[in-house]
């Protein structure tokens, strides 16, 4: 792969966005990386940790600091900034926060640039990537959720476990909402081209556990650990490594839908072409009818958290 490394701006140096500073380090994927926080000098301390390691990845910069000047020349920024759940919150008290956290860091970030990349990793994330969207006025092609990417990662972990494959070897996507209304693309699930009814291990039932695995198995992650950080940094990482090798890698993305059968004007996650210039292509993708229900629901659920907290619009 033909990486031409850049600078990565990443704004929220919290597990999240330090697991991924760590491994877009450890992929050499960026010339420099700077981490940007409310609170200074855990984005300095941060900083200051990796680079310590620099004899082992050498020729890059890490830099830590509050001041959106960091992010000036980034072509990818990364926004992981975000409260979680707190005990006696409801769902829609978090969206509010992380919206008007958004809010803080996008007026921030358009200070000082207007060009790059947005990548949009806080909770929930479809919500987030429609305000980063709204607000920064960047083209729809420069701003994209991690989406269903993590939903996919553990999907492809837990099938490639029962089927005793590589997870590389499955594909098998979860699409919609980051939340409780995704849903897997049955019709499309594959090992090595083989539709998963046609193996000798398929068993409807076992297929809709490991999806019912999949949609819960964060709370029982946060339950023992308090938060997942290590596998959406790898994502995050992932997701840079192929916008600065102009991959054109497809990925299931958060972007903006235009009458993609049928919904508009939300945010949701569909296999995406990502390259250096952002999302090039939203696949049109063969849905059976439930699966289209499916899609439709997701962008329902979806468009109601933003009536809720946006009743007059962006
Ligand atoms: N999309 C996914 O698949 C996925 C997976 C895991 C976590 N997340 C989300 O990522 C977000 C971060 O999670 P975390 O575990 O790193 O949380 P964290 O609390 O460890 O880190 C959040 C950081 O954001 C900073 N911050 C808060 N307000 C800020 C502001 N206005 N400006 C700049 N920085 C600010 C905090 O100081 C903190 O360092 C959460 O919203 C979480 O739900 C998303």
């Amino acid at each position: 792969m033909n990486v031409k490394p850049g600078k990565v701006a990443i704004v929220g140096a919290g597990f999240v966005g330090s697991s991924a500073a760590y491994q877009i380090m450890g992929d050499g994927s960026a010339t420099e990386i700077v981490l940007i926080d409310k609170f200074e000098t855990k984005a300095e301390g941060e900083a200051m940790d990796l680079n310590h390691g620099l004899w082992f990845k050498p020729h890059q910069k890490i830099v830590g600091g509050g001041s959106y000047e960091l992010c000036k020349d980034a072509e990818l920024i990364i926004i992981t900034a975000g409260a979680n759940r707190k005990p006696g919150q409801t769902r829609l008290d978090l969206v509010k926060i992380n919206a008007a956290i958004l809010k803080e860091v996008m007026e921030g970030v358009l200070h000082y640039n207007k060009n790059a990349l947005v990548m949009v990793v806080a909770n929930p994330v479809d919500i987030i990537t429609y305000l980063a969207l709204k607000q920064s006025g960047f083209p729809e092609s420069r701003v994209f959720g991690t989406g269903t990417m993590l939903d996919t990662a553990r999907f492809r972990y837990f099938l490639g476990e029962h089927f005793g494959v590589s997870p590389e070897s499955v594909n098998a996507y979860i699409l919609g909402e980051h939340g409780d209304s995704q849903f897997p693309w049955w019709s499309a699930a594959n090992i090595g081209g083989a539709p998963l009814n046609t193996l000798k291990q398929y068993n409807k039932e076992t297929m809709n556990a490991l999806f019912q695995k999949t949609k819960t198995v964060a709370a029982e992650v946060i339950a023992k650990k308090q938060a997942t950080y290590y596998a959406i940094g790898m994502i995050i990482a992932r997701l840079t490594k192929a916008v600065f090798s102009d991959e054109d890698h497809v990925f299931p993305l958060s972007t903006m839908m235009h009458n993609y059968y049928g919904v508009s004007d939300v945010c949701l996650s569909v296999p995406c072409v990502l390259n250096r210039k952002g999302v090039k292509e939203q696949l049109k993708i063969p849905l059976t009818a439930e699966e289209q229900a499916q899609l439709k629901h997701s962008g329902e659920v979806l468009k109601g958290i933003i009536k809720e907290i946006n009743p007059q619009g962006v």
